[in-house]
C-alpha cells in the first residue's frame, strides 16, 4: 500500500507492532535493528519518499549489517512484523530505493556495522492513487512467476509438482513480495530437504530470500511440521549463475 489516511497509529496498534518487533526472531544470526517511529508531518522534519508514499506518519526503519546473514535476518524477521500489521488491518510497503538521500534516520544510532537500508510506512490504507496503480502495473506487482519455473526436483531435471509434500509452503514463498518484484528465489526438493538458491537480480536479492523463507517456514509451522534451516557443502550444483543460500530439513 502506498496511500494512507494521514492519521498516526492508535496506541493499541502501536503496542501490537512493537510487541511483534520484540518477539520476532530468525535462524540466521545476522544484525538487524527494527524501529517504529512516528513523524510529525507539521514540523520541519519531512521524511521524503519522493512522492512514492502519501499520507503515512508512521514508518519502520531497518538498520541492517552488510553481510549475507544480516540480509537474511532482516527479510525473515521484518516480514513477520509486516504480516502482523496486515493481520490487524494495516497497510505496509517495503521500500529499499525511493528514500535514499533523505533524512529518515536523523538522530538515530545504529549498532556497529548497521546502516539504514529499508523503510516501510504503516497505517490505515486509503484508496489507491492513479500513480500507485501505474507504479504497480509497471513493476508487474500483481504477477508472480509460475510455480514450475521456480521449484525443482531430481537435480533440477524436473519441475516440482505443486501438489507434492512441500507444494504449499513453496506456494506461500512464491507469493512473497520482493524488490522490483524480481522473485530471485529458487528451490530444489530432495527427500525431506529443501535447498534454497537465488538468482542475483538486485542488491536486495538475499533479503528478498529471507522474506520468502519466512513465508515457507510459517506455512510449515501452520501445517504442524517441524524442521530447521542449515548450511551444507553438499547441496547440488545449480544451473546458470544461481547461488546456493540455505537448506531446510524437515524433522517431523
Ligand atoms: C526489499 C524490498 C524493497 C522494495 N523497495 C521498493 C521501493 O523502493 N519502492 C517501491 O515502490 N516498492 C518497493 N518494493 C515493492 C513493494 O514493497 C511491494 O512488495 C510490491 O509493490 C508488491 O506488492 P504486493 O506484494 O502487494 O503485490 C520493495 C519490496 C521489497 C521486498
Amino acid at each position: 500500500m502506498r496511500s494512507f489516511n494521514g492519521k498516526p497509529l492508535s496506541p493499541d496498534n502501536d503496542k501490537t507492532l512493537n510487541e511483534a518487533i520484540n518477539s520476532s526472531t530468525d535462524p540466521f544470526g545476522g544484525n538487524v535493528t527494527i524501529r517504529l517511529k512516528e513523524f510529525n508531518l507539521k514540523g520541519g522534519y519531512k521524511p521524503s519518499t519522493y512522492g512514492m508514499i502519501k499520507g503515512a506518519t508512521n514508518f519502520f526503519l531497518l538498520g541492517i549489517g552488510s553481510d549475507e546473514a544480516s540480509a537474511l535476518s532482516a527479510g525473515y524477521r521484518f516480514e513477520k512484523v509486516v504480516l502482523k500489521a496486515t493481520e490487524i488491518g494495516l497497510g505496509t510497503c517495503w521500500i529499499a530505493a525511493t528514500f535514499k538521500g533523505t533524512d529518515f534516520d536523523r538522530g538515530e544510532v545504529w549498532r556497529n556495522g548497521e546502516a539504514l537500508k529499508i523503510i516501510c510506512p504503516v497505517g490505515i490504507p486509503e484508496k489507491q492513487r492513479m500513480l500507485e496503480k501505474f507504479g504497480r502495473m509497471a513493476l508487474g506487482s500483481n504477477k508472480r512467476k509460475p510455480f514450475e519455473q521456480l521449484f525443482f526436483t531430481d537435480d533440477f531435471k524436473e519441475p516440482l509438482n505443486p501438489h507434492s509434500h512441500f507444494g504449499e509452503p513453496l506456494e506461500m514463498l512464491r507469493l512473497a513480495p520482493s524488490s522490483t518484484n524480481s522473485q530471485p528465489w529458487r528451490a530444489l526438493v530432495s527427500g525431506n530437504t529443501v535447498h534454497f538458491y537465488y538468482k542475483p537480480k538486485s542488491p536486495a536479492s538475499v533479503l528478498d530470500c529471507g522474506i520468502g523463507m519466512c513465508h515457507f517456514y510459517l506455512t510449515e509451522e501452520y501445517l504442524g511440521r517441524k524442521g530447521e534451516f542449515f548450511k551444507t557443502d553438499s547441496a547440488p550444483n545449480p544451473p546458470d549463475n544461481w547461488k546456493y543460500l540455505y537448506s531446510f530439513r524437515e524433522t517431523e
